[in-house]
């Protein structure tokens, strides 16, 4: 897969808070072609993060994509509030999710993307069905809940299948990865078919800056793709 269709996605939840603004707008001026926002309620994932008012925030500072990441256990309920505040996409779990297809629909009806997110022990092939309907797919690389974690491997096979899948029944489209996408799991991650790569730990807890972290992962990509 050629390098320029690779596009980094900087997870907002390892900034840092007390200059988000300035981070994101670091980031966007580095080539972030999307923000991603992980949206928590403690319920879905044992952790609690943040909701629309600060996608409202970061609205007013960047132009990129604000792409709201639903780890909550009834993202239905929220899709208007997310959409008033600027979200331009969402990212749903197919985990704990009984009615998906309905929640696709009121995601296309809002006229805004939608993709479905898979957890690292929830098999692929249960995307089949619902994959014509989705922008995207997002394959957990880690448990969700908490930045800072180590990448799964074995979920390698599973990007390459998910892959497969898209080739077959939606090409076009996109294939994203989430958790410990670093300068070692990237290339991985690519040589398996994804193309786009969410980035928190790597990108805003570089030692070298946003700009830093951006560029590390841009080159460890390019010298595996070359
Ligand atoms: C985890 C979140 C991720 C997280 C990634 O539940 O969905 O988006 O921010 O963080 P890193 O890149 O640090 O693993
Ligand atoms: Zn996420």
């Amino acid at each position: 897969m050629p390098l320029r269709a690779i596009k980094l996605a900087p997870s907002i939840l390892a900034a840092d808070f007390t200059r988000l603004g300035e981070q994101v707008a670091e980031a966007e001026r580095s080539g972030a072609n999307r923000i991603h926002v992980d949206v928590m309620d403690g319920h879905f994932v044992p952790n609690i993060s943040f909701g629309a008012v600060v996608v409202e925030a970061l609205r007013s500072v960047t132009r990129l994509p604000l792409e709201v990441h639903l780890m909550i256990t009834d993202p239905d309920s929220f899709f208007d509030e997310f959409v008033a505040a600027g979200a331009d996409s969402f990212l749903v779990h197919w985990e704990g999710n009984n009615n998906l297809h309905r929640t696709l629909q009121r995601v296309k009806a809002l006229k805004k993307r939608v993709g479905v997110v898979i957890n690292p022990a929830t098999p692929s092939a249960l995307l089949e069905e619902v994959l014509p309907d989705m922008d995207l797919v997002l394959v957990m690389t880690v448990n969700p809940g908490f930045g800072h974690q180590h990448f799964v491997p074995t979920t390698l096979p599973k990007i390459r299948r998910v892959r497969e899948m898209i080739e077959r029944v939606k090409p076009g489209c996109e294939l994203e990865l989430d958790g410990g996408i670093d300068e070692t799991t990237a290339p991985l991650g690519v040589a398996a078919g994804a193309n786009v790569l969410v980035a928190g730990t790597s990108v805003f807890g570089n030692p070298s800056g946003v700009a830093g972290g951006m560029n590390d992962l841009r080159a460890a990509i390019e010298q595996a793709t070359n």
